[in-house]
């Protein structure tokens, strides 16, 4: 699989600015808020939002007082509806694939990617481009979908439940393989790319970045209580993985 892009995908597009657009979703209950948890002062930087999609993370960098944000995105959908939705003077959205960063020219003071590197089949040379990119000090911000939940299949129910339906236990299988999962999810034959927790942090180190911080996403119990159709399984497994790297020379 080379640059594929589902978010041009019309029903897969639709359904994805649905679920966002519910105020309760995972994006903006758990996903959002540890990564912007995890950003340095933005003030008079140069960012980089890689998969920037619908332009929502970009218009609140420029809002938080960087200097110009720069969001590349595969999908023409997305990019448009950034476009429309959330520009600024000091943002610009071009359409390229996250493989080919290595042709943009410019370095950056902070890189961030939300959701993206899910999609990326060669991990350690994409994190080697990134930080080409980046100038001394800079840092690098990220999140993807927790590699306990990128081993799924399809083959398997991803929790075993009571005969009520409550979630007793997350099912896991193929940990261990990595590669490309081709599942029915929201379409047949969605794509993404496994990979291991310790796959992710050598793909780091090789690049040469020093990792300050790594996360697991997490929720309040209060948030589970509240909705937990939605977000009961959250206490079996972590949905997303988050890092804080830096450059240092
Ligand atoms: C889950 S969405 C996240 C969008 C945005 N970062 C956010 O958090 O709202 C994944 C995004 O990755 C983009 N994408 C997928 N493959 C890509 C590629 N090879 N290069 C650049 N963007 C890609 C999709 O078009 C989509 O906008």
């Amino acid at each position: 699989m080379s640059k594929q892009n589902v978010y041009d995908n019309n029903d897969f597009f639709e359904n994805f600015q649905s679920s966002r657009s519910n105020d309760v979703n995972f994006n903006d209950c758990i996903e959002t808020p540890i990564l912007f948890g995890m950003l340095p002062d933005l003030h008079g930087k140069k960012v980089l939002d890689i998969g920037c999609g619908m332009g929502q993370h970009a218009k609140q960098y420029s809002e938080m007082g960087a200097e110009s944000v720069l969001g590349i995105d595969l999908s023409e959908k997305m990019l448009q509806y950034a476009r429309e939705h959330n520009s600024s003077d000091n943002i610009v959205y071009q359409r390229m694939a996250m493989e080919d960063v290595d042709t943009i020219s410019e370095t950056f003071d902070i890189v961030t990617s939300s959701l993206v590197f899910d999609y990326v089949e060669d991990f350690p040379g994409l994190m080697r481009k990134i930080h080409h990119l980046m100038k001394k000090d800079a840092v690098f911000v990220f999140s993807m979908s927790h590699p306990i939940v990128t081993a799924w299949d399809g083959a398997y129910d991803r929790y075993t439940r009571t005969e009520t339906g409550e979630r007793l236990y997350a099912n896991l299988r193929n940990y261990c393989k990595e590669g490309l999962r081709r599942v029915d999810w929201v379409v047949n034959g969605y794509e993404c790319y496994h990979r291991t927790v310790s796959s992710l942090i050598n793909g780091l180190i090789g690049a040469g970045f020093t990792i300050e911080e790594c996360q697991e996403a997490h929720l309040s119990d209060e948030m589970r209580a509240r909705y937990p159709a939605l977000f009961g399984g959250t206490i079996h497994r972590p949905e997303f993985i988050f890092f804080r790297c830096r450059k240092n020379n």
